[in-house]
C-alpha cells in the first residue's frame, strides 16, 4: 500500500529535522571552545598599578560580638506576626500553601531566642583555619583544610563553591570526611562568594558568575595550585562551569549536582518526543524511574510558576525585599529556610513532615546560615548574583560561555540527587558537557546535598578522582 500523502509530508519534514540536527550537532562538535572574559576591578579605588596592589594571604578569625546576638534576639522576641491566621472548618492550616509554615517559624523563634548559640558556633568554625585575600578589589573570604603533616607531598586541590542561601558551611562536613581519609592528600579550598559571608561585596556593578569564576581561578593560583578540582551545586554549579570553559588547562575536573543547560530548539525536540513519543528517545534506562515526571513540560511549568518567584524578583528588585530581610531576623529566616525546605523535598513530603521538610538538618546547621546572613548583613547582596546573572544574560555580554560547551578535555561528573529543582537529562546535559565521565542519580537527597549526605557526596569525590 502506498503512503499517504499526510504521511510522506510527515516523513519529509521529519528527514529535514534529522539533516538539520545531524549538520548541527557535526558543527558543534568542531567548534573549538576558546573564551576570554575582560577584567573586572570592584573595589573602591581602581589601582593605577599592579604594584600597588596586595597579593597576601592573611590569617582571618570569624569575629563574635555579643551587641550583635543581643539585637538580633531582642528583634525576634519582638516579631510581629501576622493575625488572624487562616482557618478551614475552623482548624489552621499548618500547611506551607500560602508560603512558608507558621507553625515552623514559631519554633524558629523560640529556638533563636533560648537555645540557638551563635558563639559556640563561631568557636567552632574557628577550628577551621580561615584566610583572607584581595582580588578584584575585593577581601575573598576563604577556610583551608589541608593535612598540615604532609604539607609538601602532591595534593589533591579542590576547590568548593557553595550557591544562594547557602555559605561556605555548607562544604565543611565535606571537607571532614575527606581530609580525614586516608588515602589521599588534600588540600581543600571553601571560599564564601563575593557578596556573601565573609568575603567583601562588589561596589560596582558586573559580579555575575562569569566574573566569579575568575576571583576564584585567581585565588586558586595564589594558593599555589595550577590544577585542581572544583564541585559546585547552584550558583556553585555555574560557576565552577564557567571556570572550566575560561581555564580548561586548570580544571582538572568539575563535579556538579545541579547542571542547568541553555535550552535549545534541539533541545525542545527532544524533549516533546522523549514525553509524546517515547521516554527512552530521551532517556537512558537508569535515568527514567528517576527523571521521567520531570518531562511533562505542564508540570515542569507549574513547577517554575509556583517556585521561580524569588528568582524573578531578586533578578530585578534585589535591594526592595533586601530591605525588610536585612532588618528582621525572622523574616530572613521564613525566606532562606523556605528555600532549604522546598528544595530538599518534593511537594508532597513538605506538607507531611514535621517541621515543613526541615527535619532533614539539624536547626542547628539551618540556623547557623541564616545567622552567618544576618550578622554579616550580606542578603542583599548575595541577591544581587541573580540581578547580575539577569543583566548578562540581556546585555548578551558573555553569551558565548553561557552557552556554549566545555572542552573536551575536561572531565565532569553530574551527581543528581532526587529532590534537586532542576533537571537535565543526560543527554541534553551531554551538549554542555562533552566530557562526562561520571553520571550518578541518588534516590535521596535534594539540592543542599553535601550538607544533607555528606559521607556520600564525599564518596562520590572520590569516585571521581580514581577516574581523572
Ligand atoms: C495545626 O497546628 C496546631 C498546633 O501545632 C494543632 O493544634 C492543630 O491541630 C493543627 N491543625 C491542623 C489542621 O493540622
Ligand atoms: C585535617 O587533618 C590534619 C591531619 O590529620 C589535622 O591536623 C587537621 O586538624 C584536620 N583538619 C580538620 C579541619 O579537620
Amino acid at each position: 500500500m502506498a503512503l499517504s500523502r499526510l504521511n510522506r509530508i510527515i516523513a519529509v519534514v521529519v528527514l529535514i529535522f534529522a539533516i538539520i540536527y545531524g549538520w548541527k550537532c557535526l558543527f558543534e562538535a568542531r567548534r573549538p571552545p576558546c573564551y576570554t572574559i575582560d577584567v573586572k576591578y570592584f573595589g573602591s579605588n581602581i589601582p593605577t598599578s599592579s604594584d600597588n596592589e596586595d597579593f597576601s594571604i592573611k590569617p582571618f578569625k570569624i569575629p563574635f560580638e555579643r551587641s550583635q546576638v543581643d539585637d538580633m534576639v531582642n528583634r525576634v522576641s519582638k516579631t510581629r506576626f501576622y493575625e488572624p491566621q487562616i482557618l478551614i472548618d475552623n482548624n489552621l492550616v499548618n500547611k506551607s500553601t500560602y508560603g512558608f509554615n507558621r507553625q515552623t517559624i514559631e519554633m524558629v523563634r523560640d529556638y533563636l531566642i533560648n537555645t540557638y548559640d551563635w558563639k559556640k558556633t563561631v568557636q567552632e568554625l574557628n577550628t577551621f583555619d580561615h584566610y583572607k585575600t584581595n582580588i578584584a578589589g575585593l577581601d575573598i573570604h576563604f577556610v583551608r583544610v589541608t593535612h598540615s603533616s604532609r604539607i609538601n607531598e602532591n595534593k589533591e586541590a579542590i576547590l568548593f563553591l557553595h550557591g544562594w542561601p547557602s555559605s561556605f558551611l555548607e562544604y565543611l562536613d565535606v571537607a571532614r570526611l575527606l581530609n580525614s581519609s586516608s588515602n589521599t592528600n588534600y588540600d581543600l579550598i571553601i571560599p564564601s562568594l563575593p557578596g556573601y559571608g565573609y568575603s567583601d561585596a562588589p561596589l560596582r556593578p558586573g559580579m555575575n558568575p562569569t566574573q566569579i569564576a575568575r576571583i576564584m581561578q585567581n585565588l586558586m593560583q595564589r594558593l599555589g595550585h595550577s590544577s585542581y578540582v572544583v564541585c559546585g551545586g547552584d550558583w556553585g554549579a555555574a560557576i565552577g562551569t564557567s571556570m572550566a570553559q575560561l581555564y580548561p588547562g586548570h580544571v582538572r575536573g568539575l563535579l556538579i549536582t545541579m547542571s542547568a543547560v541553555a535550552t535549545t530548539w534541539k533541545h525542545y525536540l527532544q524533549l516533546a518526543l522523549g514525553h509524546y513519543v517515547n521516554p527512552s528517545i530521551l532517556l537512558d534506562y537508569d535515568e527514567q524511574e528517576f527523571l521521567v515526571r520531570r518531562f511533562n513540560a505542564f508540570d515542569f511549568a507549574k513547577i517554575l510558576w509556583r517556585e521561580g518567584g524569588y528568582f524573578h524578583l531578586q533578578a530585578t528588585k534585589p535591594d526592595t525585599i533586601g530591605y525588610a530581610l536585612n532588618d528582621s531576623p525572622i523574616g530572613l529566616a521564613a525566606y532562606i529556610l523556605e528555600k532549604w525546605s522546598r528544595w530538599s523535598n518534593n511537594e508532597i513530603d513538605i506538607d507531611q513532615s514535621i517541621n515543613s521538610g526541615l527535619d532533614r538538618f539539624t536547626l542547628d546547621q539551618l540556623l547557623s546560615n541564616v545567622v552567618l546572613y544576618w550578622t554579616t548583613g550580606t542578603i542583599t547582596s548575595s541577591m544581587r548574583l541573580y540581578f547580575e546573572y539577569a543583566s548578562q544574560i540581556s546585555s548578551g555580554h558573555d553569551d558565548k560561555i553561557l552557552k556554549g560547551p566545555l572542552a573536551a578535555s575536561v572531565p565532569v561528573a553530574i551527581v543528581n540527587y532526587r529532590n534537586e529543582i532542576l533537571y537535565a537529562p543526560r543527554t541534553i546535559v551531554r551538549s554542555k558537557y562533552p566530557n562526562i565521565k561520571l553520571w550518578l542519580c541518588h534516590t535521596t537527597g535534594g539540592h543542599f546535598a553535601s550538607m544533607e549526605k555528606p559521607r556520600e557526596y564525599a564518596r562520590d569525590i572520590e569516585k571521581f578522582l580514581l577516574q581523572l
